[in-house]
């Protein structure tokens, strides 16, 4: 290897890892250029070297055992697109504690092991970076942490999965219904590896831990998020949502609540005119408010190889330039304080309702005195068709307290005159 030339280890070469070697070979003068070095990928970590890869590397960098890489002092740059939360947490650390800067895509790992390993970053003073951690290609991680370092972010509002949003997308166009859509969404290499990580809505949750903690400056992991994913959502609440005038978006939100953090994952309506309302197919976007800026939104590509490694690689030019000018690890990572989490029961908005009654006097006067008990107001109420004596009901509420909506619920399943509770969806109003 050439004296001018910083390696570059790379662990996993799948979807992105495949991206990556391809990137790095089209623009490697572009980016020997402005770096003013050569940045070359040394070794690469996979499970099984036998396999037939997408991309084609030389059989002599393929590595089974890690110490390849991690023990190798050469390298300088650790790119982790293993996945998962165990070997990367392990490896990654020894990485760090060993003076590399690592890059990684993985949510997963910093959802939850996130404070540890951005403490072993700044104590050995090298850099962590993560921006295809969160929306794939677009670049929302360092905007955040450096463009609007001088704002306080109260809000952070998202389409943070690709897989989700494609399924949705596809199921309100009327017509793909939900294993489809979600076996289309796989072939396109926008999945994870266990999709139910996608369709339950943990993966937008480790996203939105993320996001939080950068934006507010402290620590939220993946068991502080309210996850609910797009399992129950049917294309009849699709429907009728869109004659209410809103659009079905997984949401992914953290916001700064009287001192609290809110941090929610789950179906929501969005007025049709809203921002988010119009981020389709396998695009992100991120919502983000700040005191001094106002709103932002950064939107892309949420997945998907090419705009993944597209982030990734943006990150490898970034550490390579910091450990050249040594300025790794310039700005702190979140951490210094821990803010409570708001408990999902003081959440308040809006709430879509579809139940099945029996068609006959005086059910509505029922469930709306069970509402008016637990104080929820109605804005609207609409009896959408009767079919063998059964009234299919859509209401929609006032802005309520999680909790109280809940009690009212529970009371309302309970009486003679309703036959199902269909669906309960939140409506994300616009918020001060
Ligand atoms: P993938 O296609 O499943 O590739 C994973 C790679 O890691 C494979 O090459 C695999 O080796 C290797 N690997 C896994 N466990 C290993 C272990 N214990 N030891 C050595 N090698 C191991 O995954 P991917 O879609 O590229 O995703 C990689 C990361 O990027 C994940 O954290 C994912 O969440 C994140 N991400 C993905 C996307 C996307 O659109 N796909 C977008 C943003 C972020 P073998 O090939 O030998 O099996
Ligand atoms: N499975 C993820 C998604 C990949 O669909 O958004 C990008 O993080």
């Amino acid at each position: 290897m050439a004296e001018e030339t910083v390696a570059v280890g790379l662990m996993g070469l799948g979807t992105v890892g495949g991206g990556v070697v391809r990137l790095l070979a089209a623009n490697q003068e572009k980016i020997r250029q402005k770096l003013g070095v050569a940045v070359e990928i040394s070794k690469i970590l996979v499970r099984d070297p036998s396999k037939p890869r997408q991309v084609e590397v030389a059989r002599g960098l393929l590595a089974v055992d890690p110490a390849d890489i991690l023990e190798d002092d050469r390298i300088a740059v650790v790119v982790e697109l293993m996945g998962g939360l165990h070997p990367a947490r392990e490896y990654i650390s020894r990485a760090l504690a060993r003076g590399k800067s690592v890059v990684t895509a993985n949510k997963d790992v910093l959802a939850v092991y996130g404070p540890e390993l951005y403490a072993l970053a700044g104590e050995h003073r090298v850099d962590l970076l993560f921006e295809a951690s969160v929306g794939g290609g677009i670049p929302v991680i360092h905007p955040i942490r450096e463009g609007l370092a001088g704002n306080r972010l109260y809000e952070v509002m998202g389409v943070v999965n690709g897989t989700t949003n494609f399924i949705l997308t596809r199921m309100s166009a009327g017509g793909q219904d939900f294993h489809a859509a979600l076996a289309e969404a796989q072939a396109l290499g926008y999945a994870e590896a266990d999709p139910r990580a996608d369709v339950g809505g943990d993966d937008a949750a480790r996203k939105i831990a993320i996001l939080a903690s950068i934006a507010f400056d402290t620590i939220v992991t993946y068991d502080d998020v309210y996850v609910e994913g797009i399992t129950g959502v049917t294309p009849a609440d699709i429907a009728y949502g869109n004659e209410l005038g809103y659009t079905l978006k997984l949401l992914a939100i953290a916001r700064q609540v009287e001192g609290e953090v809110e941090a929610r994952v789950h179906p929501a309506f969005l007025p049709q005119g809203h921002p988010l309302a119009a981020v389709n197919d396998v695009f992100n976007a991120i919502f983000v408010r700040g005191d001094a800026v106002g709103q932002t939104m950064f939107y892309g590509p949420g997945a998907g190889q090419m705009p993944t490694a597209s982030a990734v690689v943006g990150d490898i030019v970034e550490a390579v330039a910091n450990i050249r000018h040594g300025s790794c690890s310039r700005i702190s990572y979140p951490g210094a304080d821990r803010r409570p989490i708001r408990p999902m029961g003081d959440v308040r908005c809006k709430y879509y309702l579809r139940l099945t009654v029996q068609d006959q006097p005086g059910v509505l006067a029922r469930i709306a005195g069970v509402f008016g008990d637990h104080g929820v107001s109605l804005a609207s109420v609409i009896q959408k068709k009767t079919v063998d004596g059964l009234a299919e009901l859509v209401l929609v509420t006032h802005e309520v307290k999680e909790e109280d909506f809940r009690r009212a619920l529970s009371v309302i399943a309970g009486l003679p005159v309703v036959r199902r509770i269909e669906n309960a969806i939140r409506v994300e109003e616009e918020w001060q």
